[in-house]
């Protein structure tokens, strides 16, 4: 099949990407890092979450990073809102989409928010509903979609069984996840496949951690399926509080010069984007993990 001619990707830097770090980041660089990816013309933000301070203490801020953001004309910011409780802190801090997040493994739905597959969906209906009826949109995350910390590998069954339920409550979108970076090509494409046999393909995206070194190969497999929607994280940040071992988002910086090796059109300026990641990486005081970003970076140095 011929690639995708257009990507569009998301970036979850600032959220995914942020989340799982231990030192606090202030909302003041929060903010700087969304208005300089959103400079290097990303055009789809994933800012924060609205989750509960004490399980993710990094995103307590999130309202003070909503309305500190200059918005954009032609950029959609989102959020993610497990319960209706978050959901209502969140519509206060105008999100264009709400992310709802659940997963297609029963002990990691547990870890992550305290609760079973169905009762996720359960908590998850009246979100979608609100949602829908004040004209935001919804994207829903299906997490541990090739494998999982605590279950080890997950049938793609699963995934269709979560997609189809978070279909039937009128999640618009499903985000395919490797949690924590174990899938390669073929397990990918097992799972996307299982979330197309509900979803179309313009209604499903790849969230490919890299824990493995695969999220690449990972992203190449779902463009070869005519997959076009991707979340990437700046400088390759990320992690999740409740998958223990795993490592950070494909790094968009690496996503963007494959596109544009590939010769897809993604709108995105690839210095200014390694300069996000570099601002952020020089605040938390380490490299970018990017091979993009560093050999980028080293030839600047001449
Ligand atoms: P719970 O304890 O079951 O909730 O947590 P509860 O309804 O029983 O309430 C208990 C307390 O939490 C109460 O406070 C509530 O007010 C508070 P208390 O009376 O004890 O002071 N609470 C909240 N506070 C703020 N915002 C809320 C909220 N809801 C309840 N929305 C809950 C359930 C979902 C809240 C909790 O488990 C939680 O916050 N989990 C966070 C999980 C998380 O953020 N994980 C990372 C994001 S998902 C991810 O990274 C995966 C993804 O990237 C895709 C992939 O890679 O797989 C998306
Ligand atoms: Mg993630």
């Amino acid at each position: 099949m011929d690639l995708p001619q257009r990507v569009k990707l998301v970036e979850v830097g600032p959220r995914d990407g942020l989340q799982n770090e231990k030192q606090p980041v202030p909302a003041h660089v929060k903010i700087e890092l969304v208005h300089r990816l959103q400079a290097a013309g990303l055009t789809e933000i994933e800012v924060t979450s609205f989750v509960s301070p004490k399980w993710v203490p990094q995103m307590a801020d999130n309202a003070e990073v909503m309305a500190g953001i200059h918005r954009q004309s032609g950029v959609r910011y989102s959020v993610l809102a497990p319960n209706l409780q978050g959901f209502e802190a969140a519509v206060k801090t105008r999100p264009d989409e709400i992310v709802v997040f659940g997963a297609a493994s029963e002990a990691f739905s547990q870890k992550n928010i305290n609760c079973s597959i169905a009762q996720s969906i359960e908590r998850f209906r009246p979100v979608v509903q609100a949602a829908l009826a004040q004209g935001l949109t919804v994207r829903g995350a299906i997490s541990c979609a090739v494998g999982c910390p605590y279950e080890g590998e997950i049938a793609p069954e699963r995934v269709a069984l979560v997609a189809r339920l978070m279909h039937d409550i009128g999640v618009q979108h499903v985000g395919v996840a490797d949690t924590i970076g174990v899938g390669t090509p073929r397990k990918v494409q097992r799972a996307l496949d299982a979330a197309l046999t509900v979803y179309s393909i313009d209604e499903i995206s790849g969230h490919f951690h890299d824990t493995y070194g695969m999220a690449l190969a990972n992203t190449l497999a779902s463009l070869q399926m005519g997959v076009w929607q991707f979340d990437t994280s700046v400088a390759g940040l990320g992690g999740c509080p409740y998958a223990k071992g795993a490592t950070g988002n494909v790094a968009t910086e690496d996503v963007v010069y494959l596109l544009k090796g590939l010769g897809i059109e993604t709108g995105i300026d690839l210095d200014k984007l390694v300069d996000a990641g570099k601002f952020i990486s020089d605040f938390l005081d380490r490299k970018p993990n990017s091979r993009a970003a560093a050999a980028l970076l080293n030839k600047r140095l001449g």
